[in-house]
């Protein structure tokens, strides 16, 4: 199991424990949850709004892509820590994340 720790535009902060599944991304994760994450791209790096900054574990993470540093770059509120959550996929790497959801891509 992957144990994550999400903050949500609001403020609030609830604590996932989610089935490992390589084929599923973290974004799907967190709609399916009902955080604010509105994912208009469906998943394909394009949009932003499933934006996320990882306060702990960013260093288990793998690189981002260039479809994902493209992204990044353009969003305005790019951090140092700063991933699509989309490009997460569901593997033991995400276990022990700390993230919140920064989003503010286009809408
Ligand atoms: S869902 Fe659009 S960039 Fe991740």
């Amino acid at each position: 199991m992957i144990h994550i720790q999400v903050e949500d535009t609001d403020g609030s902060k609830r604590s996932l424990e989610i089935e490992e599944n390589p084929s599923t991304s973290l974004m799907e994760v967190l709609t399916e949850e009902d955080f604010d994450v509105p994912a208009i791209c469906g998943g394909m790096a394009g949009c932003g709004t499933c934006h996320i900054q990882v306060r702990k574990g960013l260093e288990k993470l793998p690189q981002p892509d260039d479809d994902e540093e493209f992204m990044l770059d353009s969003l305005p509120n790019l951090t140092p820590q700063s991933r699509l959550s989309c490009q997460l996929k569901l593997t033991p790497a995400l276990d022990g994340l700390d993230v919140k959801i920064l989003g503010d891509g286009v809408s």
